[in-house]
């Protein structure tokens, strides 16, 4: 698949986290409250945000593994986790931090979780996460992800699931074609098989009640205004590039919906968080 650049990944981190479902985060908290160590794996971790985000919720001493196939995104996870929390350790190695009250070990994985997910899951794993990543994968290896995850009895939560909901405004009139064929795009093969896009959140409820998991869902959607100009822009152009490489939109007007979209007032981009427990819990 193409690959998602650190420039992308950080011009969307403060919309990702003012948009996370603080419910559903303050359910995980709970879930754990007391524990004096976790020990957590955060897949597709791109520059480590979700553990930015999430870590400060999260009690007792945290052990992450940050697993990503992209070594340049490894690599830049290291440094920003280790500025974020000013972290001692082998500058090419593991990570030590005390970082928001909280004592935070990392270590980097790189390895391909279409192929390599079982290496990846070990069974003392407490909880397994990931940001922004579900919509990348095929329906059938979310069959055999939750089946690996149940098999440990960790917990699961995931948050900023693409859901397919889009509004921009204010409207413009290839909005639906553009967006029809954007989804499109996002059902295209992006190293899973083909994948799941906007399905991939209720799939992920389904087989995790099927495997017997208490499933919470929350909406969390971006909400982005004028402060958020240069996300809308980049927004703009990536959907337009993908909506045009499916061949559904013509050129002509990929480029008067770019351009328009990339002036808009607001956009709203649906999302969904889930925490899903085990059952014994
Ligand atoms: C949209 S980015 C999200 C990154 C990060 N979680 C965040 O919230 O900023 C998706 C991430 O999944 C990773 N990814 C995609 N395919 C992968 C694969 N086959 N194995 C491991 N990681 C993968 C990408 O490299 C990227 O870091």
């Amino acid at each position: 698949m193409t690959g998602f650049s650190t420039d992308w990944l950080d011009l969307r981190e403060e919309a990702d986290q003012r948009a996370r479902d603080a419910d559903l985060e303050a359910r995980l908290a709970d879930h754990f409250a007391g524990r004096e160590e976790l020990r957590i794996v955060d897949l597709g971790c791109g520059t480590g945000a979700n553990a930015r985000a999430l870590a400060a919720h999260l009690p007792g001493v945290q052990h992450w593994r940050f697993v990503d196939n992209d070594p340049d995104l490894l690599a830049a996870a290291r440094a920003r986790m280790a500025q974020w929390g000013a972290a001692a350790g082998d500058p090419q190695g593991d990570l030590h931090m005390v970082a928001q009250s909280k004592q935070v070990h990392i270590t980097f994985q790189q390895a391909d979780l279409s192929s390599d997910l079982s290496a990846v899951i070990e069974p003392n794993d407490d909880l397994i996460t990931a940001a922004a990543f579900f919509d990348l994968v095929s329906p059938a290896w979310i069959a055999r992800f939750v089946e690996t995850v149940a098999a440990t009895g960790a917990v699961f939560y995931t948050v900023l699931i693409y859901d397919g909901e889009e509004v921009w405004m204010p409207s413009h009139e290839a909005d639906n074609a553009v967006h029809a064929a954007f989804r499109q795009h996002q059902r295209g093969d992006k190293g899973f098989g083909p994948a799941a896009g906007s399905d991939a959140a209720d799939l992920l409820i389904r087989r995790f009640a099927e495997a017997g998991y208490h499933v919470h869902a929350a909406p969390s959607p971006w909400r982005l205004e004028a402060p958020d100009r240069a996300l809308i822009a980049a927004l703009a152009d990536g959907t337009a590039q993908a909506a045009r490489e499916t061949g559904l939109i013509d050129a002509a007007t990929a480029h008067d919906w770019r351009t328009a979209r990339a002036n808009a007032d607001a956009a709203i981009i649906g999302h969904v968080d889930l925490l899903a427990l085990p059952p014994a819990d």
